[in-house]
């Protein structure tokens, strides 16, 4: 029984929410992003201390969109807010990564159901990367169909894409090692296969031009039937972005680092 109180209360939070909607040039984004359940899960969070300030939104996906926001939990202090969109258009693409993992073997397969296992899917990828000592953003917690992770930035202002770097040689060739050293991590002790990787999904922290590997939502365990096919296109994104950079990859060579375990890759 919910008392009066508590939608009095809730009444409150969705018309300070509203209001920030106003506020913001994205008027539309908010409106599909904040059906009442989400709401909900977002006064949720914010009443156990998790989202302090709910700021703006950096990006609008087909699948989700991202805000910044404020915590006071522990030390941490920005924070990434990934909102999955319950009437995302990719549904059907979204279906074929997740019935062939045997971790969330039946569950069951409607609309929300499937984007609610995303959302944790995408929370556990996270945390197995991170353990296998994969730089990726720390992911905190999941509440429905809203992840909170790390802030891979400053002041609201997210570091780039790796597309939209200038990198010189040998920060180029640098940043390959990493990546490659990431992927073998995630295929032999995360056993996991990213399956979305490319220069999107790759931040670069500007002020070590380290690599951080984001968007594991998609990500499979290495037993899915389609593993292989997926680390293959992985691999053919990242040669041929850093083939543009005048980075030589040999596929091949790169898919027998990645499976070797080796644990000594530059
Ligand atoms: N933790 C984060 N910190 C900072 N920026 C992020 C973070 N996660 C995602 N982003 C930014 O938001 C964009 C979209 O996020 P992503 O997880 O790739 O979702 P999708 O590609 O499915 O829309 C990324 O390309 C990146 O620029
Ligand atoms: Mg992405």
């Amino acid at each position: 029984m919910v008392s009066d109180k508590k939608i009095r209360r809730m009444d409150d939070i969705i018309d300070e929410f509203r209001m920030r909607i106003k506020d913001a040039d994205r008027k539309s984004v908010f409106a599909d992003v904040f059906d009442d359940a989400t709401l909900m899960a977002l006064y949720e969070l914010s009443r156990k201390g998790y989202i302090d300030a709910l700021g703006g939104c950096f990006s609008t996906g087909k699948e989700a969109n991202l805000f910044h926001a404020i915590t006071k939990k522990d030390d941490i202090s920005e924070i990434a807010v990934k909102i999955y969109l319950i009437s995302t258009a990719n549904f059907n693409a979204m279906k074929d990564y997740i019935l062939g993992d045997p971790r969330f073997a039946g569950i069951k397969h409607s609309r929300k159901d499937i984007i609610l296992a995303w959302t944790k899917k995408e929370f556990k990828n996270l945390k197995r990367a991170e353990e296998s000592g994969v730089r990726v953003p720390k992911p905190y917690i999941t509440k429905r169909n809203i992840l909170l992770m790390e802030f891979i930035g400053k002041d609201g202002i997210p570091m780039p894409q790796l597309k939209d770097v200038e990198l010189t040689h040998d920060e180029a060739e640098s940043i390959f090692n990493r990546v490659v050293k990431y992927m073998s991590l995630l295929y032999s002790r995360a056993k996991l296969v990213h399956a979305d990787l490319s220069e999107y999904n790759i931040l670069v922290d500007v002020n070590t031009m380290e690599p951080v590997i984001i968007d594991m939502g998609q990500s499979v365990t290495t037993d899915h039937f389609n593993a292989d096919a997926y680390l293959q296109r992985d691999v053919t994104n990242i040669a041929r972005f850093f083939g543009k950079l005048n980075i030589q990859v040999n596929n091949e060579e790169m898919i027998s680092i990645i499976k070797s375990n080796k644990e000594d890759i530059k």
